[in-house]
């Protein structure tokens, strides 16, 4: 797979098809595809809310009637909406939930190489916790991960896609009841097919040149 391309074929797609959908195996792929990004210690400080209904979507849209109405139509006429979602806590039922998950899926050859896990995690934690001070930050630092990996996965799909931080997600959460479930909205994906009258889609992509990007040493 040329991944070259497929990076500078997706774009961020501003007006949608409403009329069509995204085939369930495919919709099924990129899920399984985001729940196998990879985190920090194994963390998965995350959950993922999926609307594919007229009624979802109403819900999410909520978010942006207000303050960001110019990104309601990308909700609302999308095939399937991603909300990303991260944890509010890090907290010991979800540090024992991952190390349990872990021991299922046998990653752990002995007990020793279970604490030790365990304790590597925990460390890691604690240093956001308590010495960065940043637990949350990290966190969503996390769940921007799956962001990505989803934005490639739907553009091997041959899916149109649009990053969206242009909500209010304290709206959202209290639509979706996301706080007393420990967890807090940060960043959405709309999902589908670009619509004929899609500005965006014909014109060229803009990056800073190399020179300005990487350094080579
Ligand atoms: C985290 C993130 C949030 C974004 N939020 C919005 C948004 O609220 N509305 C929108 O139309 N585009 C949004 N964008 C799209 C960016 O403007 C776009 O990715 C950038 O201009 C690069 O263009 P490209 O995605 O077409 O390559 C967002 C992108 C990212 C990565």
């Amino acid at each position: 797979m040329d991944t070259v391309s497929l990076a500078k074929r997706r774009y961020t797609t501003k007006a949608y098809d409403a009329s069509r959908r995204i085939p369930q195996a495919t919709v099924d792929a990129l899920l399984e595809q985001l729940r196998h990004s990879p985190s920090s210690v194994n963390s998965q400080p995350w959950h993922f809310i999926v609307a594919d209904s007229a009624e979802g979507k109403a819900r999410l849209a909520k978010s942006t009637a207000e303050r960001f109405a110019y990104n309601t139509p990308k909700l609302v006429d999308a095939s399937h909406v991603i909300v990303f979602c991260t944890r509010t806590e890090m907290t010991e039922a979800h540090l024992n939930a991952v190390l349990e998950q872990e021991a299922a899926d046998g990653r752990f050859r002995d007990e020793q190489a279970r604490a030790a896990q365990n304790q590597s995690r925990r460390h890691y934690v604690d240093l956001h916790r308590y010495d960065q001070k940043d637990v949350q930050h990290w966190m969503e630092k996390q769940t921007y991960l799956a962001l990505g990996t989803a934005l490639l996965g739907a553009a091997a799909h041959g899916l149109d896609a649009t990053p969206i931080e242009g909500f209010d997600s304290k709206i959202l959460d209290a639509e979706l009841g996301l706080r007393e479930r420990g967890f807090t909205s940060v960043v959405i994906l709309s999902l589908g097919y670009r619509a004929e009258t899609d500005f965006n889609a014909g014109l060229n992509k803009s990056r800073l040149p190399v020179s300005q990007v990487f350094t080579f040493l």
